[in-house]
C-alpha cells in the first residue's frame, strides 16, 4: 500500500513566554507539555513544524526582584533562562529555539513595529494621573499598591481587585493606599503615556474573532469586550523600568506586554538566522504558513485582541489560531504553597519520572479551556494501570519468549486472523491523528488504551505461557508473541508524542529508528529485537508524598518582593526559618477585631471515620450544641478514628464551607504540630460543653 504524502505543512508554534522572575512549576507545564506533544506529533506526521519560545525578561517585577537580590536584571534573567531551560529539558519539552525578549532581535522588531504603527497613526499620547512612590521615586503598577478594599473594608488588598470580596476598582479608590515596594504613602502624579489605538481595529477584530481562529468559549467572551467598545491600550512606562526605551522619547519604555508577544517573532528570527529558515515566508501579510499560539486562559486578551491588532496594523500576518487551555489545580484546589501542592518543575524531577506527568496531563487535556486537576492518588493509579499495567506489560510478557525460544527474531508469516487484528490497530491511525490534531489528547489516550485492552485480551486468550509448555505449539507461540510485539509497537508509536523517552527506549528494544507516524503500516516480520529492559516502573505514593513534603518545606525560600502577579503573596525570608527551624514563623500581627471575627466553639466529636480515597483525611461529625457539622480533617496519620469519638475539641465554626471531593467541609478543627503523625488536636479542660464560644 502506498500513501502519497500531502505537501508537508509549514507550521510555527509557540508557548507563552514564562516570566524570568520565577521558577517553572507544574501549572506552567500544562502548557509546555501540551504544546510539545503537538509539536512532536506534527513532526512525526512529516510536517515542517518549528516550536519556539523565550523568557519574558522585562517589567517592574523583574527589576525589583533583581534589586532585592542585589544583582543586575541581566544577571537575574540569565540565571532564570538557564534554570527554565533545564526544567523544560527535564520534562522532555523540546524547543527548536529558546530565546529572550531582552535580545537584539527583539529590540529591532519592537522598534520596527512601533514605528510602523506610529507612522500609520495608531499611536496617541495622553496625560494620565498615576500613583507614584515618592521614596522609591517610581510610578507604581497596580499590583504594587496595597490598601483597604473600598467595598468590604478588608485590609492589605492589591491595587486593582480584592481577593476577599472580588470587587474590582482603580487603585485610587483604595482606602489608605501604601506602596508595596517601600511602604510609603503614594502620591498621585501626572505623566504622559503612549497608547495604541485599539478602537481603530474594532471592525477588524469583530471579524477576526469570528473567523475560526479562536475556541468558541473565547470568541463568546470577547464579544462582551467588543460590544462595550475598545479603548486605547497603554503601551508606555516611565523610568525606572527594565525594558526597551521608546525611540523618540526620553525616559519612556515599552510596557512589557508590548514587547513580549513580539518575542515570538524574534525568537523565530534568531532561529532563521541560525538555520537559514525564511522569516518573511512565515510572517509576511499573505503568508500561507500556519501560526499557532498556545496560551493559558489568563492571557487571552493580549493574544486575541491586542496581538492580532498590532500585527495587522504593522502589516504582518495574524495567527492561524490561538489555543487557550485552563488552569491546573492540585487535588481539586488552587496550587498552594502551604499544602505542598505548589510544586516546582525541579522538585518534581528530583522525585519522579517526567513521562508520568506528560501522560497524566495528556489523559486530562481537551481542546477546551476547562481547568484540569492533578489528583495525586489518581495520578499514580492512572499511570500504573494504563502505562505499566496495560502497555508495557504487553512487551514484557512477550519479549522473553522471543529471546529464549526464537533467537530474538519475530516470525515471518501471519494467519488471516492475526493480519486482521493488526489491521484493526492500524485502522485507528487517522482517527487518533485527528484527535492529536484537534488537541483532544484525553480522547486520544482513551482510544489508545482501548487498543491496549484489546491486545491484552488477545494475549490472555492465546496464553503464550501455556503454548510454551505444550509440545507442537512452537509456531503458534512464535506467532502469538510476534503479533503481541507488533501491537505493542503500534501502541508505542501512537504514544510517541506523549512519551518521547519511553518511545525511544522501546525503539532501542525493537531495533527501530526514530519513527514517523505511518511507519506502522509496515509490520515487523522476520525482524530481530534486542533484550527487553524495563521501560517504565510502577509509580508509588511514597515518592509522590516526598515531593509534596519537599514542596511544603521550601515554603520560605522565596524572596519578599511581590512578583506583581495575583495570588503570590509575600512569604517570609529564608533567614528566619534557618535560625529556628523547629518553629513556624510567627504570623502577621492582627488586631483584636480581626480575632473577634473568628468564631471558635467547643465541639464534641460524635463520629469519626477514615476517608478511604484520601491518604490524610478523617471525616468528623461534630456536635456544637445547636447543630451538627461535617468536617474533613487532615489528621489520619495521627489518630485512629475510633480513638476520637466522644472527645471534646475546638473548631472554627464560621469558616466558609468548602466543597471537597468527598463532600462539604463545614469548618475546621484545631490541631498543633508540624503535620503527619506529629499532630495534636486541642481539647478544653473539664467542664466545657459543646457549643460554648472560645474567647
Ligand atoms: N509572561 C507572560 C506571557 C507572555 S506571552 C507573550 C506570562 N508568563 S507566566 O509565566 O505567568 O505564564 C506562562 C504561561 O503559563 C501562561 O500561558 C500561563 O497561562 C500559564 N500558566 C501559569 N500558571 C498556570 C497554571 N497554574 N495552570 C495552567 N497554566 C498556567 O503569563
Ligand atoms: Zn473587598
Amino acid at each position: 500500500m502506498s500513501d502519497i504524502a500531502p505537501t508537508p505543512r509549514k507550521i510555527l508554534i509557540t508557548s507563552a513566554l514564562p516570566y524570568a522572575n520565577g521558577p517553572i512549576h507544574l501549572g506552567h507545564l500544562v502548557e509546555y507539555i501540551q504544546t510539545d506533544i503537538w509539536s512532536r506529533f506534527q513532526k512525526m506526521r512529516g510536517n515542517t513544524c518549528t516550536y519556539v519560545c523565550a523568557d519574558d525578561a522585562h517589567g517592574t517585577p523583574i527589576m525589583l526582584r533583581a534589586q532585592a537580590e542585589g544583582i543586575t536584571p541581566e544577571t537575574l534573567i540569565a540565571k532564570s533562562s538557564e534554570e527554565h531551560q533545564a526544567d523544560f529539558a527535564g520534562f522532555n519539552v523540546k524547543f527548536d529555539h529558546y530565546h529572550s525578549t531582552n535580545s537584539i532581535e527583539n529590540k529591532e522588531l519592537v522598534e520596527h513595529i512601533y514605528l510602523r504603527l506610529k507612522e500609520k497613526g495608531y499611536i496617541s499620547r495622553k496625560t494620565i494621573s498615576q500613583f507614584y512612590d515618592p521614596e522609591k521615586e517610581m510610578f507604581l503598577p497596580d499590583r504594587f499598591i496595597k490598601g483597604t478594599c473600598p467595598k468590604c473594608k478588608v485590609e492589605d488588598q492589591y491595587g486593582d481587585n480584592c481577593e476577599v470580596c472580588g470587587a474590582t476598582y482603580s487603585p485610587t479608590d483604595l482606602i489608605d493606599p501604601k506602596s508595596a515596594v517601600s511602604g510609603a504613602t503614594p502620591i498621585e502624579k501626572d505623566t504622559d503615556h503612549l497608547f495604541f489605538e485599539l478602537s481603530q481595529f474594532e471592525e477588524m477584530l469583530k471579524t477576526w474573532t469570528r473567523e475560526g481562529h479562536l475556541q468558541e468559549q473565547i470568541a463568546n467572551k470577547l464579544d462582551e469586550w467588543l460590544e462595550s467598545g475598545l479603548r486605547g491600550w497603554d503601551i508606555s512606562r516611565d523610568a525606572p523600568y527594565f525594558g526597551f526605551e521608546i525611540p523618540g522619547e526620553t525616559g519612556k519604555f515599552f510596557y512589557v506586554w508590548l514587547d513580549a508577544p513580539i518575542g515570538y517573532m524574534s525568537s523565530f528570527k534568531a532561529y532563521c538566522d541560525k538555520t537559514g529558515f525564511d522569516f518573511d515566508e512565515y510572517w509576511k501579510e499573505d503568508s500561507t504558513a500556519e501560526l499557532y499560539h498556545f496560551i493559558g486562559k489568563d492571557i487571552i486578551n493580549f493574544h486575541a485582541l491586542f496581538w492580532p491588532a498590532m500585527l495587522s496594523g504593522a502589516n504582518y500576518r495574524t495567527p492561524t489560531a490561538v489555543f487557550a487551555h485552563g488552569f491546573l489545580t492540585v487535588d481539586g484546589q488552587k496550587m498552594s504553597k502551604s499544602r505542598g501542592t505548589f510544586i516546582m518543575a525541579k522538585t518534581y524531577l528530583d522525585h519522579l519520572n517526567p513521562e508520568y506527568l506528560r501522560y497524566y496531563y495528556a489523559a486530562k487535556l481537551t481542546s477546551r479551556i476547562d481547568d484540569i486537576d492533578l489528583n495525586l492518588e489518581d495520578f499514580a493509579q492512572r499511570v500504573n494501570s494504563d502505562l505499566v499495567g496495560k502497555v508495557v506489560n504487553i512487551a514484557s510478557r512477550s519479549a522473553g519468549f522471543v529471546m529464549k525460544k526464537f533467537d530474538g527474531k519475530l516470525n515471518d508469516k501471519w494467519t488471516p486472523e492475526s493480519t486482521a487484528l493488526y489491521q484493526s490497530f492500524i485502522d485507528k491511525s487517522e482517527e487518533i491523528a485527528g484527535l492529536y490534531e484537534s488537541r483532544d489528547y484525553g480522547h486520544a489516550m482513551r482510544e489508545i488504551m482501548a487498543l491496549a485492552d484489546k491486545a491484552n485480551e488477545y494475549i490472555a486468550e492465546a496464553a503464550p505461557w501455556v503454548l510454551a509448555k505444550t509440545e507442537g505449539k512452537e509456531a503458534e507461540l512464535h506467532e502469538c508473541v510476534s503479533i503481541s510485539l507488533n501491537l505493542f509497537r503500534v501502541l508505542m508509536s501512537y504514544l510517541t508524542p506523549v512519551l518521547p523517552v519511553t518511545a525511544e527506549k522501546s525503539n532501542d528494544f525493537l531495533n527501530l529508528p526514530h519513527g514517523q507516524w505511518n511507519d506502522i503500516k509496515t509490520p515487523l516480520m522476520n525482524h530481530e529485537i534486542s533484550k527487553f529492559k524495563a521501560l517504565l516502573t510502577r509509580l508509588e505514593m511514597e515518592p509522590i508524598q516526598k515531593m509534596v513534603d519537599a514542596s511544603a518545606s521550601s515554603l520560605n525560600t522565596t524572596s519578599t518582593v511581590p512578583d506583581g502577579k495575583k495570588g503570590d503573596k509575600k512569604s517570609k525570608p529564608a533567614k528566619e526559618v534557618v535560625e529556628k527551624p523547629e518553629f513556624d514563623a510567627l504570623a502577621e500581627e492582627i488586631s483584636i477585631d480581626d480575632f473577634a471575627k473568628i468564631d471558635l466553639r467547643i465541639a464534641k466529636i460524635i463520629n469519626a471515620e477514615a476517608v478511604p480515597e484520601a491518604k490524610k483525611l478523617l471525616k468528623l461529625t461534630l456536635d456544637i450544641g445547636f447543630e451538627q457539622r461535617q468536617v474533613f480533617a487532615g489528621i489520619k496519620s495521627a489518630y485512629e478514628p475510633e480513638a476520637l469519638i466522644g472527645k471534646l475539641t475546638v473548631m472554627v465554626a464560621n469558616l466558609a464551607p468548602r466543597k471537597m471531593r468527598f463532600g462539604m467541609s463545614e469548618g475546621m478543627v484545631l490541631a498543633a504540630g508540624p503535620g503527619g503523625s506529629d499532630l495534636y488536636i486541642l481539647s478544653p479542660d473539664d467542664g466545657a460543653t459543646p457549643g460554648m464560644r472560645v474567647k
